[in-house]
């Protein structure tokens, strides 16, 4: 196999190349890091800013007493810088011989006492301002931190409540990219941004009064440089961001790459696969380097560009200053403190342009969370709610129909029933349908056809988690989080005792290999249990559900990675426990399901089959191929 070339690398990866190339103006942050999710990353301008910034501030809005002190103190360090800069000019004035040495009434006749004395009430007056800014971004970041606190937690809260419907369509790893991505570019907004917006508006319009007060021709000729300013920082934000999208998409390409061949190293090896590995990191890596390079050198020259820009204007100003003070006896003081604010005048038009790219991103990223948080959660129950309160297990469905989507069907007409205490086993070929039946139960998807109830009422008609309550599930993927085997094991039941625990494990036939793990049950299980072999870990799933009082049970190839002789012992000691339960038993393994009460032989979603095992056997139908089959193999 040939290593992939950059565009199909990209493509896979990436997905946003062509996306950058039309250079749409402030784009967004582009992928996640660690995925190159296409889709959704790809759209990084907002589209309904106002809508997003209602919203955005509807969090900040919490902190309304905090806020209120970020603006006086705002305000405060703005005015302690103006009056620090005014102070100059009658010192100024009465240094080159143009007043007398008075400050506030106070006249003095030694120039170094009047100097020591106006130097100390601007370094006082400086401090303030210190103190005032200190205290503004202190606050502005705990205000920021906290609501992004509250809007990780709405996400979160949120996530966990959506149906595995969205987990589903959610390849290009949207969700995740919210966390992280998203909400990072909200973060930074808040805490830099709405600080710079606000703190570089009063500073406008304060250098901008005294400016005026100070001399309003001057005012005049460096407002010409405003348009300048705005057109040039326009039109290098609008580069610098066409790059910036371009350096996201290389990331996002990257990231998932590292990724994947970081968790994929074992097929890598298998197949020598290393070199076209290597190569296609390279590819990757040369367009990454270029990319940023591009982006970063746009987002340095802005900064020098619009420095330079004001210089001129700056001299501009001096010079012409100069002029006004030989002819028209504008005072050398007043000059020399108005071409201190035309210089703070023009820093807050260059930082907030510096900025714009941060919020167009920030806006995008937001837009994204928040149409995360406005999908559609599951559905509780419909109808008349019933309790889910001692339920038997009697679980029937009637000619249920389903499909993942509706223009492909996976199950057709499915009906069965299943009294309590009874274990009805589905078998079939890969594909059949077998898990799906069995996402239906517990309401992972909602049906649409056909109707299931438990204990004669609709499913749809309880209440979802009480539904669950009611249903131990071990799932054919299974799947242990961060924690101790105890702690793994009472996932099933929160209020299990550390001996209903160890009794679940003795069912489960897990608790030999625990007491031979290093801390027995304190042995902590990381990454989804890589310390434990295949079988372990099946067994651990098999205890959860041991361990939950739940009427209804349902095992989808729960022991197919465990030996057969232990695979025995489970059924053995599950049986003790199924005894008034209802059990539904997938199983490739056939020998597994012989005693069920029902075997469903299910084909292309439809059941073709059902009986006892002997009633099947003498059919001589498909469970008769798939079980005279399976045994000329073993
Ligand atoms: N989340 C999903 N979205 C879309 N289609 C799916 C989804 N899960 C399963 N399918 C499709 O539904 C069909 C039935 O899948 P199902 O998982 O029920 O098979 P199964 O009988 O359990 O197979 P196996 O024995 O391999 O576990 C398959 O064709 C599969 O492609
Ligand atoms: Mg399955």
């Amino acid at each position: 196999m040939a290593a992939r070339t950059l565009d199909e690398l990209q493509k896979q990866y990436g997905g946003r190349i062509s996306d950058s190339k039309k250079g749409g103006m402030m784009r967004g942050p582009g992928p996640r890091r660690g995925h190159g999710g296409p889709g959704v990353r790809a759209k990084g301008k907002p589209k309904n800013a106002k809508q997003t910034i209602k919203r955005l501030l509807s969090y900040i809005s919490k902190f309304k007493f905090r806020l209120v002190l970020v603006l006086v103190c705002m305000l405060l360090s703005t005015l302690a810088s103006l009056t620090g800069g005014y102070i100059l000019r009658p010192v100024i004035n009465a240094l080159v011989g143009e007043s007398e040495l008075a400050f506030f009434g106070f006249t003095f006749t030694e120039p170094l006492e009047y100097l020591a004395v106006i130097l100390s009430v601007i370094a006082v007056v400086y401090l303030f301002g210190i103190v005032a800014s200190y205290t503004q971004a202190r606050l502005m970041l705990s205000v920021s931190m906290n609501a992004i606190e509250n809007l990780r937690n709405d996400l979160f809260k949120k996530v966990q409540k959506l149906p595995v419907r969205e987990f589903d369509s959610d390849s290009n790893g949207t969700i995740m990219s919210s966390f992280t991505n998203d909400i990072d570019n909200i973060d930074m907004m808040l805490h830099n941004t709405v600080v710079s917006l606000i703190s570089g508006s009063i500073t406008l319009i304060g250098t901008l009064s005294m400016m005026i007060y100070t001399n309003i021709w001057l005012t005049l000729i460096t407002l010409v440089f405003i348009p300048l300013f705005m057109f040039l920082a326009g039109q290098i934000a609008m580069r610098s961001s066409k790059y910036y999208v371009g350096q996201q998409a290389a990331l996002g390409a990257i990231n998932g790459y590292i990724e994947e061949s970081v968790s994929g190293q074992k097929v890598i090896k298998v197949f020598n696969h290393e070199t076209i590995c290597e190569e296609e990191f390279d590819t990757l890596n040369a367009d990454m380097r270029e990319k940023q390079f591009k982006a970063q050198f746009f987002g340095g020259i802005m900064g020098p560009i619009l420095g330079n820009t004001s210089q001129i204007s700056y001299a501009l100003t001096a010079g012409i200053g100069g002029v006004l003070c030989v002819l028209t006896g504008f005072d050398v003081g007043g000059l020399s403190v108005f071409v201190n604010y035309s210089r703070q005048f023009s820093m807050p038009i260059n930082q907030i342009s510096q900025q714009m790219s941060t919020i167009f991103s920030a806006l995008a990223g937001a837009e994204r969370v928040f149409a995360l948080m406005d999908r559609n959660p599951e559905i509780e129950s419909c109808g008349e709610l019933h309790s889910a309160e001692n339920i038997k297990g009697d679980v029937v469905l009637e000619n249920v129909s389903f499909g993942y989507s509706p223009d492909k069907p996976v199950l057709k007409n499915i009906s069965l029933y299943a009294h309590p205490g009874q274990k009805i086993a589905f078998v079939g070929s890969t594909g059949a349908g077998k898990t799906t039946i069995t996402n239906l139960l517990n309401r992972f998807y909602d049906i649409e056809t056909g109707k299931i109830t438990i204990d004669g009422v609709d499913i749809k008609n309880y209440n979802i988690s009480d539904l669950r309550k009611n249903i131990a599930m071990v799932l054919q993927d299974t799947h242990l989080f961060t924690g101790t085997v105890m702690e793994n094991i009472r996932y099933g039941r929160l209020d299990a005792t550390d001996e209903e625990v160890i009794e679940a494990a003795k069912t489960a036939s897990a608790h030999s290999f625990i007491m031979r793990l290093s801390d027995g049950y304190n042995t902590l299980i990381e990454g989804d249990g890589a310390n434990l072999s295949q079988g372990q870990r099946q067994l651990l799933n098999i205890a959860r559900a041991a361990l939950s009082k739940a009427p209804i049970l349902v095992l989808d190839e729960a022991t197919s990675s465990v030996d057969t002789r232990t695979e025995r012992h489970i059924e053995h000691g599950m049986d003790r426990l199924m005894k008034n339960r209802t059990t539904f038993v997938i199983a490739h393994r056939l020998s597994t399901v012989r005693n069920s009460n029902a075997i469903m032989v299910l084909e292309h979603g439809e059941i073709v089959e059902r009986g006892t095992h002997e009633e099947l056997l003498e059919m001589e139908g498909r469970y008769y191929e798939l079980y005279t089959g399976k045994k000329e193999l073993d």
